[in-house]
This record gives structure tokens, C-alpha cells and sequence, in this order.
């Protein structure tokens, strides 16, 4: 199901705009991620998005219906929160049945639906077990399956990882996608974790203060962040920025005069530092200090101290260890300028249609 917001606007109190004037489309059969900082508007948004909270304004269409008016009911999504909500009384078999029990579909046939769940979700050898008897991620999976039972319009998860560990994080986020894959489902995935979003998303959207920073592809997001909030919120090690001027001169050769005028911060990904000129598009050579760190496993980074600023760079494993200054070279993917509003001004081109 394809979802439009026109023009929404959401005030808890009335005065306040939580969120400002969201425009956005969501694909049909897409999983699409909510992310930002805590406070941005993530699950204000989704609760827009299901029924649950009306707009204060502005229009919410599912297809071509504007449902802006009808409640989480009537708009048929499927949900699943942080926690996992499962009645505890009852089996995994009756849990996935149950939406369809208040359906009154007919208990042979809800049972062999709520089987067919268990297996796609990979519970069919726990349905007589009661929750309490599952462990965190295979409760997850139950609550996904009973959301999916009534097949609903949308499938929506607001941060349904955050209970489980680091490790098993991972393997339900994979899952996740696949459940979505197999199904065809369109998604809408609420998280602060921009690794998770980056790894399971068609698209992204990322919100902070109530308004979307941008909503595009992972690689987008990374390759040609909109502004500065996007470029620090997305990658790790998170981006180097100092003042345009410290970089100045060093840009006249390769940065228009008209640009460099309203540039008001540089942005420089940890591997746009390199030891070498590799041909690949450079933007600047820089002169500065070295000052290689100690290698954890396989990582290894350097700072260098250039203008009176420290940047980061993973790039100088290759570079005797007691080398202690020398010329590098920014490439032109992963630099970028800011203006003084935050706006891209500059980088990111490979990306421009
Ligand atoms: N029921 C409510 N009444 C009044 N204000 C609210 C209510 N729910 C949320 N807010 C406010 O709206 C803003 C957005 O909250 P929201 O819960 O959408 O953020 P979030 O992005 O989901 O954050 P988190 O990552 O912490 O879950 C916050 O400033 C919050 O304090
Ligand atoms: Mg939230």
C-alpha cells in the first residue's frame, strides 16, 4: 500500500508543532526506516501513519484513499512495538490467531493461517509453548506474525529490536527484511540506530525537530547528505567538520570562488583522507601532521592535525609507523561544503541525475 502525507502537521497541545508540514510518499511493497534522534518525531509519525493520533492538519492518503479521517482500525495496519505485547495466558498458536479470532474466522481456519505465520516467521516449533517459554527474539517473531495475521494494509514496527542483544539485533533485522521480502508487505520501521536502518532499508527517512532532513536511498544518505545534520547523524566513524576557512586555500584550485564564498563548514568522511594521489578525483593536497593510533583487529586510524584542526582518518594503515607529517590528498567522494544554514553547497555529485 502506497501512503502520502500532504502537508501534515501534528501539535500535541495546540500551540506547539511536533511535526511541521510532513510531505512524503512511501512506495507500495517497500520497508522503509524512520530514523533520528530521540525526540525527532519517529513514532509521532507512525502513530500518524496507523490511526492512532489524528493530524491537526493536512492529508493522509493510503493508495488513492484519503484516510485522514478514519481510525487505526479502519485503516487495517499491522503493528508491533518495543515491547512485545504478547497475551501470556495464551499459546504462540493462539496469540498469531487471535486478530483473526476477533474476526470470527472460524478456528480451523485461523489455526491453519496462524501455522503457515509460525513458519514464515520461523516459530512453527514453538506454536504450544506460551510466551514466557520464548526467548526475546522468537517473542519478536510471534508479534510480527500475529500483526501480519489479518494481512494488513501496512506492516508497522516502532523500534522492535531495542529489548534484544547486540548479536541477536542483527540476525532479527535481517529477518525483518526477509519477512518483508517474502511477503511483499509495505514497512515502516521506526529506529534511532543508523546502522540498523542503513542495512534493511529501501529508503530512509530521517527526522529531527519535527521535519524530514532528507528521505532517500542508504547510499544517498551517505554519498550526498542534504545538509550538515545528515552528514553527522549518518556514518561511522561519524564525519570530520571544521570551518570552510581553515580549508581554503587549499580548495581555490578546485572549488568555484562563488561556492567557497558561502561556505560556512567543510564535511570530510574518514576515508576521503588518503596518503596518495590514486587518481580517483582529488579535491585538495593538504599538508599535516600525522599521528597513527594503535590498531584495534583490523582497524587502524589516524589523526592528523591540519590548521589547527584534528581529522580523523582511516585510510594511513600503508604509512611507516613513525611518520610523523606529510602531504595527503581529500578525495572528491565523501567532501563536502556546507552553507551557513547547513545546506549541501558542494560534493556529492556522482549521485546528481
Ligand atoms: N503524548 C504526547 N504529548 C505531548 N507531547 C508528546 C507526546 N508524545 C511525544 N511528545 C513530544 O513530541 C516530540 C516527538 O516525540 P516522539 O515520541 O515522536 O519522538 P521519537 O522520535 O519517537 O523519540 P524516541 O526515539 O525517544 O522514541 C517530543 O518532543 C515529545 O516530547
Ligand atoms: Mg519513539
Amino acid at each position: 500500500m502506497k501512503v502520502t502525507f500532504k502537508d501534515v502537521t501534528l501539535s500535541y497541545d495546540g500551540k506547539k508543532d511536533t511535526l511541521k508540514h510532513l510531505n512524503f510518499q512511501i512506495p507500495d511493497g517497500t520497508l522503509v526506516s524512520l530514523l533520528g534522534p530521540s525526540g525527532g518525531g519517529k513514532t509521532t509519525t507512525l502513530n500518524l501513519i496507523s490511526g492512532l493520533l489524528p493530524a491537526t492538519s493536512g492529508h493522509i492518503y493510503f493508495g488513492d484513499e484519503d484516510v485522514t479521517k478514519k481510525d487505526a482500525l479502519a485503516r487495517k495496519v499491522g503493528m508491533v512495538f518495543q515491547n512485545y505485547s504478547l497475551y501470556p495466558h495464551l499459546t504462540v498458536r493462539d496469540n498469531i490467531a487471535f486478530p483473526l479470532k476477533m474476526q470470527k474466522v472460524k478456528k480451523a481456519e485461523r489455526y491453519k493461517r496462524a501455522e503457515e505465520l509460525a513458519k514464515l516467521v520461523h516459530v512453527d516449533d514453538q506454536l504450544d509453548k506460551k510466551p514466557g517459554g520464548l526467548s526475546g527474539g522468537q517473542q519478536q517473531r510471534v508479534a510480527i506474525a500475529r500483526a501480519l495475521a489479518k494481512s494488513p494494509s501496512l506492516l508497522l514496527l516502532d523500534e522492535p529490536l531495542s529489548n534484544l542483544d547486540a548479536r541477536l539485533r542483527i540476525e532479527m533485522r535481517q529477518e525483518i527484511r526477509r519477512i518483508q521480502q517474502e511477503t511483499g508487505v509495505t514497512t515502516i520501521f521506526v529506529t534511532h540506530d543508523q546502522d540498523e536502518a542503513l542495512h534493511i532499508s529501501d529508503n530512509i527517512m530521517v527526522l529531527a525537530h519535527g521535519t524530514i532532513q532528507q528521505f532517500s536511498t542508504p547510499d544517498v544518505l551517505y554519498d550526498r547528505p542534504a545538509n550538515l545534520f545528515v552528514a553527522k547523524f549518518i556514518g561511522e566513524p561519524v564525519i570530520n567538520t571544521l570551518p570552510a576557512e581553515a580549508l581554503k586555500a587549499d580548495l581555490v584550485a578546485s572549488v568555484p570562488a562563488s561556492i567557497l564564498a558561502q561556505a560556512k563548514t567543510a564535511g570530510i568522511r574518514s576515508e576521503a583522507i588518503v596518503p596518495f594521489d590514486n587518481g580517483q578525483g582529488m579535491v585538495a593536497k593538504i599538508h599535516a601532521g600525522l599521528k597513527q593510533a594503535r590498531k584495534y583487529g583490523r582497524e587502524s586510524t589516524a589523526n592528523l592535525t591540519y590548521n589547527g584542526e584534528t581529522l580523523l582518518s582511516t585510510e594511513m594503515a600503508g604509512l611507516p609507523a613513525d611518520q610523523q607529517e606529510g602531504d595527503f590528498f581529500l578525495t572528491k567522494a565523501g567532501f563536502f561544503l556546507f552553507d551557513d544554514k547547513g545546506a549541501l553547497i558542494f560534493g556529492g555529485d556522482s549521485h546528481d541525475e
